[in-house]
């Protein structure tokens, strides 16, 4: 038996994940279009504790004014009955065929500016909610033919379009961070910024870049066949995780957005490891919203859709009990030591040694003898071993 979610696991879920109705390129919907007020009653009896979501996936693309105003009414309600929070929310510049050459980098200018106030309109409603996090998801800042775009005027307009809405939020005092999203390709052949690594080289470039982060996703970092758990790493390493996107993908193909650990479960356990136990040496941890962005397969029916809802919690809650357990085990421990991981927390120069002592040290390297370091065996699989048979619950 899995136990059932609590507040503290802190579980977040997009309203478009279960109210997907499973339209796709090749057929129509399979499923019914569901009402974001009942999503957020049926996640809050399921055990999660937020929602997230684009603009226009609470009120239609276009509703301006009181009729505006009489669906965001309905749906706080909604938020007030049953307690459920809103962690983050983000804009759909993606969906109406407007935005069919991207947003803040369409070649048309009209496109631009109006994707711009659509994000701070949406800035507003985020930081009335309550929000922690904007998530800017450039689904179609990309093209499919190289001549198609000016790519350096391509990343001169996404980084004025990230620092402009950084610097409203900071203008008008938000308590938000923006969290960039990447993803290699689809909708479009390629995406500007497609990895965690790509994001943060243009963050390290914004004027207001102090409050942008990143909301990398599982999916999109092994539709480019890297390594997840690496990528958050570095994230969390340069302080710049600001919230997670958690399903599952096999291997490198179209974006699956299944359930997670659906997918690669060997590596959801290292990611879960990470998440919940930190660095082995210590470092900076994720203390955010455990946040799910899959979809119900398009075979399931309703009862198909919150049943796999509970599946991405369950497994998340499976691995993190399996990972305690991982680093609890004293022959873990013993492995660790033996395979030299937790000597790598140790800087590689003496504290206050100086370059000169360094270069005159004949220990550290004339004196070395290389073939006897060479024949360290590290015992890697013996610990990949012990991994797994404690993800698999044999231990
Ligand atoms: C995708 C993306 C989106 C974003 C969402 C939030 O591949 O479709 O993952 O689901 O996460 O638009 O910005
Ligand atoms: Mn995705
Ligand atoms: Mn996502």
């Amino acid at each position: 038996m899995v136990r059932k979610p609590t507040p503290e696991d802190r579980f977040s879920f997009g309203l478009w994940t279960v109210g997907w109705a499973a339209r796709d390129q090749f057929g129509a919907a399979t499923r019914p279009d569901l009402d974001p007020v009942e999503s957020v009653h049926r996640l809050a009896e399921l055990g999660a504790s937020y929602v997230t979501f684009h603009d226009d996936d609470v009120v239609p693309f276009g509703t301006q004014g009181s009729e505006r105003d009489a669906i965001l009414d309905r749906f706080k309600g909604a938020l007030a009955e049953t307690g459920i929070k809103v962690e983050m929310v983000t804009t759909d510049t993606f969906a109406h065929p407007m935005f069919k050459d991207g947003a803040f980098t369409s070649n048309d200018r009209r496109v631009r500016r109006y994707a711009l106030r659509k994000i701070l309109r949406n800035v507003d409603l985020a930081a009335e909610l309550g929000a922690d996090t904007f998530v800017m998801w450039g689904g179609r800042e990309g093209a499919e033919y190289d001549a198609s775009k000016d790519l350096w005027a391509a990343h001169q307009r996404y980084a004025e379009g990230i620092d402009t809405v950084a610097g409203y939020i900071k203008d008008k005092g938000y308590g938000l961070r923006i969290a960039l999203e990447p993803k290699p390709n689809e909708p479009r052949g390629d995406i500007l910024l497609p990895t965690i690594g790509h994001a943060l080289a243009l963050i390290a470039r914004l004027e207001n870049g102090d409050i942008v982060g990143l909301n990398p996703e599982v999916g999109h970092e092994q539709m480019a066949g890297l390594n997840y758990t690496q990528g958050i790493a570095l994230a969390l390493w340069a302080e710049k995780l600001f919230h997670i996107d958690l399903n599952g993908q096999r291997s490198i193909k179209y974006d699956q957005d299944l359930v997670f650990g659906h997918g690669d479960l060997f590596s959801a356990f290292a990611t879960v490891d990470l998440l919940e136990n930190g660095f082995p040496g210590g470092g900076p941890r994720y203390d955010g919203p455990v946040h799910f962005d899959y979809k119900p397969s398009r075979t399931e029916d309703i009862q198909g859709v919150w049943d796999s809802a509970a599946a991405n919690m369950a497994t998340y809650i499976l691995l993190k009990e399996r990972a305690q357990a991982f680093r609890a085990d004293p022959e873990v421990q013993e492995a660790l030591e033996a395979s030299g991981v937790l000597d790598l927390a140790k800087p590689t120069l003496d504290e206050g040694e100086t370059l000169e002592a360094f270069l005159a040290d004949r220990s550290a390297y004339e004196d070395v003898d290389v073939d006897e370091v060479a024949s360290r065996g590290f015992h890697f699989v013996r610990l990949n071993q012990l991994a797994l048979e404690h993800a698999l619950g044999a231990r």
